[in-house]
């Protein structure tokens, strides 16, 4: 009986980890467009803090990114493709967290002519992972 009980729990509550990290992921990548903005904003005027702070921000997610795409976790906005490809998914996101890490350094370097490539790059990198991988 004890046994009926827990595997009934954990059934029920199966969806909602699903969900949780759903949402999650979802706050972190609009979390990415305000880094994004906020970075493209202190370009024009010359701050790198910002520049470095929301780059490491980027990074750090990008390095975790897979693992808020578990099996089970399917959504409207994530294809298919992800689980098909994870391997192609991974690479994607490291394509992610290392442009973002050369924006960061250059910031760091005070390279300021370097800034506006490396940051298409990075805006590149983005929207490469969407189109296979985003619905
Ligand atoms: C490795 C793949 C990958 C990379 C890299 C990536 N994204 Fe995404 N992004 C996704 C997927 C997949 C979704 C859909 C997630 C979902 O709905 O469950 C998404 C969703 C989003 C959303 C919509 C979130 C919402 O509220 O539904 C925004 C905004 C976004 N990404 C911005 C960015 C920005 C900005 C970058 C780069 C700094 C970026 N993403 C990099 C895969 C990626």
């Amino acid at each position: 009986m004890k046994k009926i009980f827990l595997i009934i729990i954990i059934i029920i509550s199966l969806p909602a980890l699903g969900s949780e990290i759903i949402d999650k992921r979802k706050q972190l990548f609009q979390e990415n467009k305000d880094h994004m903005r906020f970075i493209y904003k202190a370009m024009q005027s010359g701050d790198m803090d910002p520049i470095i702070n929301s780059a490491m921000a980027i990074e750090k997610f990008a390095s975790e990114m897979p693992e808020y795409f578990p099996k089970g976790s399917e959504s409207r906005g994530a294809s298919d493709n992800i689980w098909s490809d994870f391997e192609g998914f991974i690479k994607s996101a490291n394509a992610n967290q290392l442009a973002a890490q050369q924006l960061r350094l250059a910031a760091q370097e005070n390279e300021i002519e370097k800034l506006n490539s490396l940051f298409n790059e990075l805006s590149n990198t983005c929207k490469s992972c969407h189109r296979s991988y985003k619905n």
